[in-house]
């Protein structure tokens, strides 16, 4: 598995985390215009002052640098820089630079290692974390891609402090998720410190960072290719979500604005099918209700599609593979499961209506 380090600051210890696992020295980096703006000459300055050969590569900063043509431009500019083997590369950004990195990592000279430095908090609690890389293609998200371990994940959370308030809580829907997931304990200390970790004050974002970091990597570790059941249940509330994203054509709405409404489908859905009590319902709402998505355009574009059209378009996401949503659900707060039968429409519909009414 990937070492993940935590630490501020972090691009100090380059050398030696490079050495430690092995890594050579020749590095490609790769920013988005933002990243690149915002931490380029630290990283930059740092790689030279500890004995770095490296060569730097900028995209776009939207969602559409994760295609075929971003990476076919970049294949060639290290063809061009001379880039073999023994080169590793290393992705500074959130996750659209993750995983463009890793799609280009896991295939330029059959594979070179990848090392994730994420600056989002979606990236640094998710999408850095497990080894899937992709692009989009036009006729689906993340559909082209690779199963390519990052040798090391580092993290510092200092970097948070410039991102937009929009970004920190899209991030924080899927720190809220581990809590709901696995860890009750770390709920608990969400519901406490909510506030304080979107506010990027330490120690309480550094600490929720390193355990939802550590909580995704140990449900990979022991689920790697998605066999058990157990990574599947990373996808609390996404099934709604997807439906929901895809309705918004994934432009307007964040991923996880989409995911801390899905949470709240799912966590009716749990209640109507008795798996959790009436008091874990409402304690669950609660957390979920102290999202601020943008004036609550979030939750009037929720509450303005009807409930069968956000069905519909979940279905119309699968329907391809096995013409059956799979839900994951709760059986308590702080633990998912994969429901292992199909359910019928017509409870996930209600499920969605109540939602609705307490968004
Ligand atoms: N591989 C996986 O397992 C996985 C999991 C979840 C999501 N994803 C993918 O991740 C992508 C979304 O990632 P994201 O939410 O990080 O979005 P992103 O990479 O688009 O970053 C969001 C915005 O924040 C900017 N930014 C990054 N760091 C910043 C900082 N520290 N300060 C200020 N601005 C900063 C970026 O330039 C960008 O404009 C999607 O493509 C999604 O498919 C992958
Ligand atoms: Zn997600």
């Amino acid at each position: 598995m990937s070492e993940i380090i935590v630490s501020t600051p972090v691009h100090n210890r380059l050398e030696q985390l490079f050495l430690k696992h092995n890594l050579s020295k020749k590095t490609v980096v790769l920013f988005d215009e933002n990243t690149k703006e915002l931490f380029g000459r630290d990283i930059l300055t740092a790689l030279k002052n500890q004995g770095f050969t490296f060569v730097e590569l900028v995209v776009p900063a939207r969602e559409t640098s994760k295609s075929f043509r971003t990476a076919y431009r970049l294949y060639g500019n290290l063809i061009e820089a001379d880039v073999d083997r023994s080169w590793n590369l290393l992705a500074v950004g959130g996750g659209v630079v993750g995983d463009l990195g890793g799609y280009i990592a896991a295939s330029y000279y059959r594979g070179i290692p990848i090392v994730q430095l994420p600056t989002t908090l979606l990236a640094m609690t998710d999408s850095s974390i497990g080894g899937k890389v992709a692009i989009n293609h036009p006729l689906g998200k993340n559909l082209i891609g690779f199963f390519h371990m990052p040798e090391l994940v580092l993290i510092d959370p200092s970097y948070l402090k410039s991102l937009p308030e929009r970004e920190v809580y899209a991030g924080m829907a899927e720190v809220v998720k581990y809590g709901f997931i696995a860890d009750m304990e770390f709920l608990r200390y969400i519901e406490k410190h909510f506030d304080d970790i979107v506010a990027i004050k330490d120690p309480y974002v550094s600490e929720a960072v390193r355990k939802s970091a550590s909580i995704k990597a140990d449900i990979v570790e022991q689920d790697f290719k998605e066999q058990s059941g157990l990574r599947a249940t990373l996808n609390f509330g996404h099934t709604f979500a997807h439906g929901f994203e895809k309705l918004a054509d994934y432009r307007h709405i964040r991923h996880g604005e989409a995911v801390a409404v899905g949470m709240i489908c799912a966590l009716h859905l749990s209640r109507k099918l008795e798996k959790i009590s009436q008091d874990e319902l409402q304690r669950g709402l609660a957390i979920l209700s102290k999202f601020k998505f943008r004036r609550g355009l979030v939750q009037k574009r929720f509450k303005d599609i009807p409930a069968e059209t956000i069905l519909e378009s979940m279905l119309s996401d699968k329907k391809k593979v096995d013409k059956q949503l799979r839900y994951v659900l709760l059986e308590g707060l702080g633990k998912a499961y994969l429901h292992p039968e199909p359910l019928d429409d017509g409870i996930v519909i209600e499920a969605i209506e109540k939602a609705k009414k307490c968004c």
